[in-house]
């Protein structure tokens, strides 16, 4: 009765640990920022529905909206509204892209651990996923080796996510270059999931745009302005594969939500400030989680460059997935690595999109629940 692509994927094993946790809970398992967006993209939004914002509007997004992208991103290419689709969230910009990329049998290349909506999406849209690892011996990012290893006449395209969720890894310069190389040598597309563009800590972004020519950028307004619930994201890519994948689109979901690009460019015009303030934010929180998570023996945390996980190993001899187990059953949300993918097995993953009082409470409930397991 069903079809074998929804028979071949499944749902993510995540809720059935979450869904044993009783009252008031810590959680430290959020995948998006814990903050409401900005005051004047609400009061924009307020603001569209009373002007009339209310109906259909142009397929790939408002011409302004468009344009304020590219401009926004003028630095690292000469983009225009052309190279513009708005999306709904960057799950939409995904799935259209995969629709319009991948025929039966093409190999794409998704990193492990890595973003849960990767493989599912390969595989509705037919595609071979093939996992490539992401360690913390490297920072998270994947050695030329382990990527080339799988790369053969079917490998259409590469995957790659930085900053990246679930490890908080970022790419250096260095990085760039080789992944560039590599797509160029086999001629591949690459499609960079960027929708941590603007949660980086040490630097400025390094990001992937502008240094292929056939590169789908992918980015969103949930993590930059707090709006995960608003639901809006957008590509950018050469005109060409803007014309199809723009084709698909236009079939998912026949355009993204009006009055909410109406606050989107509210926000992109006067919040910048707001994204300033969470970074800061955040990155007090990381500095204290991993100074905490430092401290607790049989665990190794890393210090993440971008987004808001930290994504320790845990060097006990016990299984990751029961430690979480327990952890929840304590009141703590946090997420098995082992849901990220096979090489986040010696994982967990905690989300720092919390108050420094959770992250406090919770990492010492961690340690406690790790005296139990050592
Ligand atoms: C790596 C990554 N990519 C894409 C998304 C999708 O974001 P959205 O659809 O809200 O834009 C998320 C959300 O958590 C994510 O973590």
């Amino acid at each position: 009765m069903f079809s074998h692509r929804v028979l071949n994927i499944e749902m993510s094993g995540i809720r059935k640990i979450f869904d044993m946790a009783k009252g008031d809970v810590i959680n430290l398992g959020l995948g998006e920022p814990d903050f409401q967006p900005p005051p004047e993209a609400k009061d924009a939004l307020y603001e569209a529905t009373k002007k009339g914002y209310n109906k259909y509007g142009p397929s790939r997004g408002f011409e302004e909206l468009r344009e304020a992208i590219a401009e926004k991103y003028s630095k690292y290419g000469d983009f225009t509204a052309d190279n513009v689709i708005v999306t709904v969230g960057g799950t939409e910009a995904f799935m259209a892209t995969m629709l319009s990329l991948i025929n039966p049998g093409d190999e794409v290349l998704y990193p492990n651990p890595g973003f849960v909506l990767y493989k599912p999406h390969i595989m509705i849209g037919e595609g071979k996923p093939v996992d490539y690892p992401i360690l913390q011996e490297n920072e998270f990012v994947p050695t030329q080796e382990d990527l080339q290893d799988r790369i053969n006449k079917k490998t259409k395209a590469l995957i790659v996510n930085y900053p990246n969720n679930p490890t908080g890894g970022v790419l250096q310069e260095k990085d760039v270059r080789m992944i560039v190389d590599i797509a160029e040598d086999n001629d591949l597309i690459l499609i960079s999931d960027e929708v941590y563009f603007h949660l980086v800590y040490e630097s400025e972004p390094t990001t992937l745009l502008g240094k292929y020519d056939k590169l789908i950028f992918i980015n969103s307004f949930s993590k930059e302005f707090a709006m995960t619930g608003w639901r809006l994201g957008y590509i950018i890519a050469p005109k060409e594969f803007v014309e199809q994948i723009g084709k698909m689109h236009y079939y998912l979901v026949a355009c993204p939500q009006s009055p909410i690009e109406y606050a989107a460019l509210a926000a992109l015009k006067k919040s910048a400030y707001y994204t300033e303030m969470m970074r800061e934010k955040f990155r007090k929180r990381r500095n204290l989680m991993y100074q905490l998570l430092s401290n607790i023996d049989g665990v190794k945390p890393n210090l993440p460059k971008g987004a808001f996980y930290m994504f320790p190993k845990i060097e006990i001899d016990a299984d990751p997935t029961e430690i979480v187990k327990e952890m929840v059953r304590r009141g703590v949300l946090c997420t098995p690595g082992e849901a990220f993918g096979s090489a986040g097995k010696r994982h967990i993953r905690f989300s720092y999109a919390a108050s420094e009082e959770h992250i406090r409470k919770g990492m010492e409930i961690f340690d406690e629940v790790l005296e139990k397991f050592r």
